[in-house]
């Protein structure tokens, strides 16, 4: 007899999540690199028509990521900025949102250049404490929009909180979940309605695609998303759509080993006296530490911090310095990456709102890679000398 889902552990629930190719037994799902199916009759098909509808390899894609995020409908979009363009989709003019405020610098952009225009106003909230999005919901509130955690000053939302809010108040609540993953966190399971992924980042895992999925709770709401997929057209390739599937593979494996080096490169800049604060959740000393502790099942990849000399300078000198931990946009590859959020990720938002919200001058993003973690921290010792010490001027600023 065999074992039932909840018997199994996660990392092998996730492995055998990805289906034998029913028609020939191929162990690797097959690429449909296809445009068109052939039809018996106009609409006799075999369950497909047109490649933007429907392609076979983004299907299975698209049914893995529902099991692993516990959700009803996965719908796979060619970016990360996608996914979350097709959310925003559901909405109307005069809809608001109440979206977290370290939010990522791509959705803020979005949000702010894109949907105001077309009458859909954001708020932003420091959703760290449920209390204060519970007294920042209006009667227009219709989608609360979080990261936890956040991008790129690692903030946790308690998210079941969080949830019964959107729930009392009538208004959906999405959750990026790209930083924890569906291999430590499933926010379907804390009360969310809907999950997007940056699938770029540890879903692909390995820096070599560009890719967006999304997750619903409920069949409804993912066939009004399946719809908009379909309608704006801005689907994965199914060579894309293999690459994560391929990727998925090695999630649970890739995490472990990821959250392992991050702890410890969080723990030895935490003592560096040129180093200011460290932002992972996975220190005691975090703010909600507790609560990321209960809500998932590891504290992830990425550590931030800023440096004493919290000027951009410095953060520059360090960000040149590094040999291993490459200067890069994006996270959660294989290799070990680093950026200057400030001039990088976050340039598109204004410096009084990224220091607002907690995006310093000198603050550094570290995607902790799966290399040694001894040799990390030693590139890291290393980059730490090279920042030079600040010019008078600066101390005064
Ligand atoms: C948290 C988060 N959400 C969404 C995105 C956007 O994803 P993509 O770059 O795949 O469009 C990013 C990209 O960095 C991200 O970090």
């Amino acid at each position: 007899m065999g074992q039932n889902q909840k018997e199994m552990s996660n990392a092998t629930q996730i492995i055998h999540s990805i289906p034998v190719d029913p028609l020939t037994g191929a162990i690797s799902v097959p690429i449909y690199q296809t445009s068109t199916f052939v039809q018996e009759a106009p609409g006799v098909n075999r369950g497909y028509d047109y490649a933007r509808t429907g392609n076979p390899t983004r299907a299975t894609l698209e049914t893995v990521i529902a099991q692993l995020e516990k959700g009803s409908v996965g719908v796979a979009f060619g970016s990360g900025l996608a996914a979350i363009d097709a959310v925003i989709k559901l909405l109307e003019s005069g809809d608001e949102i109440l979206a977290v405020d370290d939010i990522y610098g791509g959705a803020f952009r979005l949000f702010t250049h894109i949907y105001q225009k077309f009458g859909i106003t954001v708020n932003y909230v420091d959703a760290t404490n449920a209390e204060n999005v519970f007294h920042a919901v209006t009667p227009k509130t219709k989608l609360i929009w979080i990261e936890t955690p956040t991008n790129p000053t690692l903030k946790i939302s308690d998210i079941a909180a969080i949830a019964k809010i959107a729930k009392a108040n009538g208004c959906l609540l999405c959750v990026d979940n790209t930083f924890a993953s569906p291999a430590l966190q499933n926010p379907l399971l804390l009360g969310a309605d809907i999950v997007v992924h940056s699938a770029t980042k540890y879903l692909g895992g390995h820096s070599d695609l560009i890719a967006g999925l999304v997750v619903t709770k409920e069949k409804e709401l993912g066939e009004k998303i399946k719809f908009i997929q379909n309608a704006s057209g801005a689907i994965l390739s199914p060579f894309d759509s293999w690459l994560v599937i391929r990727g998925i593979e090695t999630l649970p494996l890739r995490i472990k080993q990821h959250c392992e080096n991050a702890q410890k490169v969080a723990e030895y800049l935490i003592d560096h006296p040129k180093v200011d604060k460290v932002f992972y959740p996975g220190l005691k000393s975090h703010v909600n530490h507790d609560i990321a502790a209960k809500q998932a099942k590891g504290f992830g990849g990425i550590v931030s911090f800023t440096l004493k000399n919290d000027t951009e300078q410095a953060a520059i000198d360090f960000v040149t310095s590094t040999q291993l931990f490459k200067l890069a946009e994006s996270l959660g590859g294989v290799k070990s990456l680093l950026c200057h959020p400030a001039n990088m990720t976050h340039k598109s938002i204004p410096a009084e709102i990224r220091k607002a919200a907690g995006v310093q001058d000198s603050l550094i993003r570290l995607s902790v890679g799966l290399e040694e973690a001894d040799d990390l921290i030693k590139d890291i010792e290393q980059a730490l000398t090279c920042i030079k010490k600040p010019n008078f001027q600066n101390v005064n600023q």
